[in-house]
């Protein structure tokens, strides 16, 4: 049995313990927490509530540290749990830039203990569709992919308002984006990046953001996060040469994909379309011309980033979020910042 701790049980540690529940060969016993009125709710749950970091690292029993504290904190935190012996898994996003995820590395690879981030969007199951439609070309080859999260609160709540606690939507939820899109395509590299971070209804953070990450295999992916929009915006486009793929929400079940017949080549049919004015690229083609096709079925796989993380502690897998992974993320977050405040596409080859 893997014996972990929890540092922060806010909403994250929370959902922390009640996976770890729903998962065989691991268990939560002590949580820490610098909000004291935490530890009567650690006890509710039959945990330690431990007094100190120190003390909740320096229970020998525990081998596991999951760091769920505010952003601006994970580097110290984690640094301080390699150094007392322990393997860790940060939430995202791993650090505050890439300079700092790369001490953090050398750390754990010091320590010889493992290190991880919670990319736990690599197995939502939107995302999961998206990579098995580009893996089997199903709608042809690809030039564009759009990826958004838009929200209807309009601001940022708590930490996640204060610029020196890593606050701001890139942080956010941006560092669970780009990680997806790196992920699509793991052996090309991102040659240029263009960022541009907006404060509309939050001061002194971001709650609007925009990022194009341009492939070295010719695929632009286009990622933006905003918290105030009232009207509904599809989670994913993607754009093929055959076809055209939409998902509207969080699920692989609320979309639609369709693609020109095999035989249909010169898109030669004009459709009459009465408000669009006088364009034959623009008139839709006919219906018979285009094939609905069906979503392929994506399995739900709840729980397959918690068996990884225990069979790593076993020493019997290496974790799926990898260190290179990890620092190249935030290379990306910082080439994000670096567009915005120069107004200029910055060139990487990461
Ligand atoms: N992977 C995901 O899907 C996901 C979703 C939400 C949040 N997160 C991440 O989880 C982390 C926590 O977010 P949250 O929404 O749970 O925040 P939260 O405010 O609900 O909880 C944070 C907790 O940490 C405690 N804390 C703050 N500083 C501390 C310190 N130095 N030592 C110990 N405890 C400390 C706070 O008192 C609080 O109880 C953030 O890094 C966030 O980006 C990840």
């Amino acid at each position: 049995m893997v014996k972990a701790g929890i540092v922060g049980f806010g909403y994250m540690g929370r959902f922390h313990l009640r996976k770890s529940r729903l998962c065989e060969g691991i268990e939560v016993v002590a949580v820490y927490d610098v909000d004291k009125s935490k530890a009567g709710e650690a006890q509710q749950e039959g945990l330690i509530a431990a007094r100190s970091l120190d003390e909740l690292l320096g229970m020998e029993e525990i081998s596991l540290i999951l760091v769920c504290t505010p952003n601006d904190s994970h580097r110290d935190i984690t640094i301080a749990a390699l150094r007392a012996g322990k393997n860790v898994m940060c939430e995202k996003p791993a650090t505050m830039n890439a300079r700092e995820a790369e001490e953090v590395v050398a750390e754990a690879e010091k320590a010889g203990r493992f290190y991880t981030i919670h990319q736990n969007r690599r197995w939502d199951t939107d995302y999961l569709l998206v990579k098995k439609v580009l893996a089997e070309k199903t709608i042809g080859n690809y030039t564009t992919i759009n990826s958004w999260v838009y929200g209807q609160r309009g601001v940022c709540f708590g930490w996640r308002a204060d610029p020196e606690k890593g606050g701001g939507m890139l942080y956010d939820w941006g560092v669970h984006l780009i990680d997806q899109m790196l992920n699509l395509y793991p052996e090309c590299k991102v040659d240029r990046v263009f960022g541009r971070l907006e404060s509309i209804l939050t001061p002194a953070v971001d709650d609007f953001f925009e990022a194009k990450l341009f492939f070295d295999n010719g695929v632009c992916a286009n990622i933006s996060v905003g918290t105030f929009s009232l009207q509904e915006t599809p989670r994913w486009m993607v754009f093929g040469d055959r076809g055209t793929l939409k998902l509207d929400d969080f699920d692989w079940l609320s979309g639609t994909m369709a693609r020109i017949r095999e035989k249909v080549y010169g898109f030669d049919s004009v459709y009459f379309k009465s408000n669009l004015g006088p364009s034959r690229t623009m008139a839709p083609l006919a219906p018979e011309m285009i094939e609905k096709l069906e979503l392929p079925v994506i399995e739900e796989e709840p729980l397959t980033f918690y068996r990884n993380l225990v069979a790593s502690v076993q020493g019997d897998e290496t974790p799926f979020v990898t260190h290179g992974e990890i620092v190249r993320d935030m290379k990306i977050i910082d080439a994000i910042k670096l567009s915005d405040q120069t107004r200029q596409v910055v060139t990487l080859g990461i």
